[in-house]
Parts: C-alpha cells; structure tokens; sequence
C-alpha cells in the first residue's frame, strides 16, 4: 500500500430514504433540495474544500447517483477531484467508511453527513486545526435544547468526554455529536468489526465508541459563534433556507 500518511481525503454520505420529509424527497434526494439559493450538497462539500481537502467521495443510492454527477460532475468546476461510490440500501453512517475503504487507500478522513450545515467565521481554521490535531479520530459537538435526537456526549467538569449514546432517552449532556467526522487510517478496519444496532444500522457512535475505548476520541466543542443547523425536518430545512438569506451566505 503506498504511503499516505498525511493526506485526508472527504467523504459525504448523501444517500438515506428521507422518508421523514416526504412527499418532497419521493422523488428527490434530499441532498439536492434548496437551501435557499443553493443545493444542501454545496455546504457539505464547501465545509470539505474549506478544510484544504482535494478529493472528495459522494456516496449515495445508486437511484440517485446519476444527479449528482450531472450536478457534481468530477469536481473541476470546484478545484477538487470528486468521486462517486452508492449504498445499496441504508444500513448506517458507519457502513459508508466500509464503502469508501479502496477509495481511501489507507489515507486518514473527513466524514461529512450531507445534510449537515455548519456556519462560523473560523470553520476552516478550526478543522484544519482539528485535523492538524487529530490523533484518532474527532468528533464536533454543538450544544442543542432538543439532545435525544441526536449522539450525544457525556462529560466531567473538565469536559472530558466519559461516554457517548446514539439518541439516549435521558441525554447526559446538551451536546449533541454533529454529522462531521475525523478518522485516521483505521476507521474502515474498525468499521468491518461493527455489528448492527436494534435499528439495524452500522452506527457512526459505536464506531466513535470504539475510539473512546482507545482513549482515541477528541471533541471540539462548537460554541455559539458557529451555527450547526441539521436539516431532519420540514421546520430545520425551512429555518436553514431563512438562516442562508438572513447571514447573507455565499459559497464558492
Ligand atoms: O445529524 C447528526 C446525527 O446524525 C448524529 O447526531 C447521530 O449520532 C447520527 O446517528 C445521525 O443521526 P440520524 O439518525 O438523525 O441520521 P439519519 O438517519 O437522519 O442520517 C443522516 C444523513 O445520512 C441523512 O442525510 C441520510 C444519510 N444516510 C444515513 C444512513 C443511516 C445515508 O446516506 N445512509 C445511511 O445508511
């Protein structure tokens, strides 16, 4: 295997069956609905570029992979090389570190869920900063008022991270684990290991457990100068749509 040590290399999991926003993602992939003037897509993947990343894999349905490449093309267009691989079916987050493992070619990662939103002044400082740092692998939290929707991360006074659940009932903490990931070289591996959840999914948090296991897990914790906006429901698309209009965001 050739040396790749220091190259990070994007993934963007844009598959699922969106069935929480139909009739709208019936027949369109949710990753390619508007955010006001934009499709979701581009924030994920400005998100990758901003981040100094320069080949990036979008992993979708096989359904729908045909739209983005006539959205995404090879990437020329944004100064990056993009590939494509599909999920047959949507068996978890964690499933797409499996799907991408020849593509990475033993490189380190960013995963990044491709509806995830994430807005701040400092975003490309902070993950360079954070990948510069990561021994492991990252994960990046935001504080929420709604935790058992998502992982969620319990931590000591000093915020050292004790355990993480995926959607707890009684959540330890408000800090909700974000759709934005760093792995070193040996998530794919780790990811092979997993079993599925009761949901039947290969869970990205038993994933990230198992490097908190190793003592291998960091946290950045995202204040309030940056915005994480997930766009699950018909209220968060529409608030990410006004969010985009009101800031004034441009991407490219
Ligand atoms: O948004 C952050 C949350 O994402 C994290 O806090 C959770 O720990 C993580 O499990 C995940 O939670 P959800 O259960 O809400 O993820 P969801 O099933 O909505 O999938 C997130 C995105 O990933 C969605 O756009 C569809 C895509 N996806 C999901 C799965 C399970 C795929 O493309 N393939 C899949 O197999």
């Amino acid at each position: 295997m050739q040396e790749n040590n220091n190259l990070y290399k994007g993934i963007i999991l844009a598959g699922g069956a969106g069935t929480r926003l139909h009739p709208i993602t019936k027949a369109v992939s949710k990753q390619l609905l508007p955010i006001y003037d934009n499709p979701m897509i581009y924030h994920p993947l400005s998100t990758l570029i901003n981040s100094g990343i320069k080949e990036i894999l979008i992993i979708t349905t096989e359904e729908d992979v045909g739209l983005f490449k006539k959205l995404l093309s090879n990437g020329e267009e944004w100064g990056v090389k993009i590939d494509y691989a599909t999920q047959k079916k949507p068996e978890g987050i964690a499933q797409s570190l499996i799907i991408a493992e020849k593509w990475l070619n033993g490189c380190k990662s960013i995963l990044i869920l491709g509806d995830n939103l994430f807005f701040g002044p400092d975003l490309p400082l902070l993950m360079q900063n954070a990948k510069n740092n990561n021994h492991g692998a990252t994960i990046f939290c935001y504080e929420v008022s709604d935790p058992e929707r998502f992982g969620v991360i319990e931590i000591d006074k000093d915020n050292n991270i004790l355990a993480i659940d995926e959607k707890p009932k009684e959540p330890k903490s408000r800090w909700a684990i974000t759709g934005l990931y760093i792995y070193d070289e040996n998530a794919s591996t780790i990811a092979k290991d997993l079993k599925k959840s009761e949901r039947g999914e290969y869970e990205i948090t038993d994933l990230n457990r198992q490097y908190l296991e190793q003592k291998n897990l960091n946290v950045v914790y995202l204040d309030k100068d940056y915005s994480w906006l997930d766009t699950g429901t018909h209220e968060t698309l529409l608030e990410a749509s006004n969010f985009v209009k009101d800031n004034g965001i441009k991407l490219k």
